[in-house]
């Protein structure tokens, strides 16, 4: 077999065998395949696409290229959850408990920050103590013992991954659907999920711009699930403002605990329920997603979901008593309030922009070394519909640099679009994509 065969094959839109996919990630692996010649396939493949059985087998020769993580040891149907990247994005710490206190096991390795979206592990590290670094064994055991662990990544999971999106990013073929949905795909299963729930994010803030785009991209990974017998249900759903009020690791957890107290914003509540019941409807714990609903919302009601929290914390060795005393959290020297120079309504808050801003003051990473300050950040006091007057209070920065600060505040302003008119209803759930179909709301 030559790889430059198949290349030829795919540059003309020919369909691949499993055996040439094997044989060209293997290759590349193995260093017998130049990157030059993996640069020349992407590229094909950003031209002519991949059939849905294309996609998975090259989902499944990227899994096969590392580790594959053994849940086995943890009884009951492992659920995975993965967002598409988000600004704003602390579901994991809200979903994770209420779900776990539903007797779904959360076995949940995160990633930490890039750009303008934060990572789970990051936020996780600003409460004092918290230890994201487990031992195989010790995460295992402790999702037996508590029913949930979340930890950094260890192990050699999807190496080809990491070697194809270098590739990718240097070549001008990273949004390219197959491309994408194998890379986020062979990382979920080979973490060992034996059921995955999928949050794609659209809008301004996403990688996916368009609703078109998020759905192409959420029934290719629903399509792969399926395929290779993980069942897999894809939430679309909005990045056109960030998620919730805070954007910044310890402002997150913040109102991560504010939202398992029953008084968090309604849009983090609703996602992580709409999510969260789609988990415990999988993992096998309700007969529907609605009844999966109710037993999260009493989660909420009755504090089980918080003490599940305080047991996580505690479990991982945090000290727990900042949920007591969110002023415990680490908080930023600076807190400098942006008023609204006009009298109108919030038509738009540009969630990349927010991400970016909050990046600049130190809340994520510019490049992968890059150190975190966990008390730094953006509170949003207004969200998109609401009226505002000139002169009222539209954001506070918690910073602890006066000139990032400054520079922020401009960022800030810019992000957040004030109309005259009250904007069109957006939507916070565009739809719904199962292996049956797409449904859109
Ligand atoms: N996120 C991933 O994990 N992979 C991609 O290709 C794009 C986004």
């Amino acid at each position: 077999m030559r790889v430059y065969d198949t290349i030829l094959k795919k540059r003309n839109g020919m369909e691949l065998s499993t055996e040439e996919i094997n044989h060209l990630i293997r290759g590349y692996m193995s260093g017998s395949v130049p990157d030059y010649q993996i640069a020349a396939f992407v590229m094909a493949v950003f031209f002519q696409g991949m059939t849905a059985r294309e996609t998975s087998d090259l989902t499944m020769a990227i899994v096969s290229s590392g580790e594959q993580v053994d849940l086995s040891g943890i009884a009951g149907i492992k659920v995975d959850k993965h967002s598409t990247g988000g600004v704003g994005d602390k579901t994991t710490l809200v979903l994770g408990p209420l779900v776990a206190a539903a007797g779904v096991p959360v076995a949940k390795m995160s990633g930490r920050g890039l750009g303008h979206t934060g990572g789970t592990i990051d936020k996780l590290e600003s409460i004092p103590g918290f230890n994201t670094s487990l031992d195989r064994d010790v995460f295992i055991e402790n999702v037996n013992r508590i029913g949930i662990s979340i930890g950094g990544q260890t192990g050699n999971l999807a190496p080809a991954d990491k070697k194809l999106y270098a590739l990718r990013d240097v070549t001008a073929t990273v949004d390219s659907i197959p491309l994408i949905a194998s890379s986020v795909m062979s990382k979920k299963i080979a973490a060992g999920a034996d059921a995955i729930v999928l949050d794609v994010k659209t809008g301004d803030g996403a990688f996916m711009k368009t609703l078109e785009s998020a759905a192409d991209l959420a029934k290719a990974m629903v399509e792969i699930g399926t395929r290779v017998g993980r069942q897999t249900v894809a939430l679309i759903t909005d990045m056109e403002q960030p998620l919730g009020n805070t954007v910044g690791n310890a402002l997150e957890v913040r109102e991560a605990v504010e939202c398992l107290r029953g008084d968090g914003p309604p849009d983090l509540r609703e996602l992580c329920l709409v999510l969260g019941s789609h988990m415990v409807y999988l993992a096998g714990k309700a007969a529907s997603a609605e009844e999966a609903r109710e037993q999260l919302e009493a989660f909420i009601d009755n504090g089980r979901g918080l003490e599940k929290f305080r047991e996580l914390v505690e479990n991982q060795g945090g000290d727990p008593s900042f949920i007591d005393n969110l002023s415990l959290l680490p908080q930023a020297g600076e807190k400098i309030t942006v008023y609204s120079h006009r009298d109108g309504y919030i038509s738009g808050i540009r969630a990349e922009q927010i991400g970016i801003a909050a990046m600049t003051l130190g809340a994520g990473r510019e490049t992968k070394d890059s150190q975190i300050d966990h008390s730094v950040g953006i509170e949003l006091m207004k969200k998109r519909g609401d009226k505002v007057n000139g002169g009222e209070p539209l954001a506070v920065i918690c910073a602890n640099n006066a000139e990032k600060a400054d520079q922020v505040k401009e960022l800030v302003l810019r992000a957040i679009e004030i109309s005259q008119e009250p904007p069109e209803p957006g939507k916070l759930i565009w739809g719904q994509v199962t292996p049956e179909g797409v449904k859109m709301y």
